[in-house]
């Protein structure tokens, strides 16, 4: 098969999405939509273990919550979460003050505080340990997992793990702005699903 160049892409390497939880001054709740977030070895406490690291852009709420706090919640992203996630991923924190009328089910954190999302199948608490400057507008949180909670019915070992993703059912930011499952089902664009809500146009 012959290959055109095309730089700068990565449309055929989808990226799993999650709601970033922060607290606001105010000690209220902020989420955004993220999907530049992948698994790295870091060193926290017990030595090396699995961390993460999310690539956040220009200057927003979510980054001035995350430097001030040194902490935030990445909550996965499933299907019946995904007009809420795109509404919060099209809507800014700074400029629209009552972004938040809109929210799901909020919990505490179990060990650090952040806002988790109870709908969402997976949370991480996550600590920043360290912010790396890449390119204007462009910074690199690297951080330690502190906990994760996943749903008990998605650690049965005795269902098949193909069986237990369906149940997950992530949703994937892939190529040309648009949102799929992880078994390739088309969900939409960018900034449509939003439209669902009521109270959204
Ligand atoms: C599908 C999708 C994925 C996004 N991924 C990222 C990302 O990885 N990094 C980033 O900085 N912004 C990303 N955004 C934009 C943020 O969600 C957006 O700036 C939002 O306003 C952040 O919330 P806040 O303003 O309350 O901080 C994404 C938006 C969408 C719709």
């Amino acid at each position: 098969m012959s290959k055109v160049t095309n730089n700068f892409h990565n449309d055929f390497c989808p990226q799993t999405l999650f709601l970033y939880g922060t607290k606001k001054e105010d000690g209220s709740a902020d989420f955004g939509l993220f999907c530049w977030f992948s698994y790295i070895n870091v060193d926290g406490k017990d030595g090396s273990h699995l961390g993460v690291m999310a690539c956040i852009g220009e200057e927003k709420m979510t980054k001035d919550n995350i430097r001030r706090t040194g902490v935030f919640s990445a909550n996965l992203v499933n299907e019946k979460l995904l007009p809420l996630a795109d509404y919060y991923g099209c809507t800014s924190g700074r400029a629209v003050k009552d972004k938040m009328k809109l929210s799901p089910t909020i919990e505490h954190g179990n060990v650090l505080d952040v806002p988790l999302i109870a709908e969402s199948p997976v949370n991480y608490e996550l600590r920043v340990l360290k912010e790396i400057h890449l390119a204007e507008g462009s910074d690199l949180f690297v951080c330690e997992i502190c906990n994760v909670l996943v749903e008990e019915n998605l650690m049965d070992k005795n269902v098949p793990f193909p069986e237990r993703l369906k149940l997950a059912n992530p949703v994937i930011a892939c190529g040309e702005l648009s949102y799929c499952t992880t078994d390739g089902r088309f969900l939409g664009k960018w900034g449509d699903l939003r439209k669902e809500l009521k109270d959204v146009k």
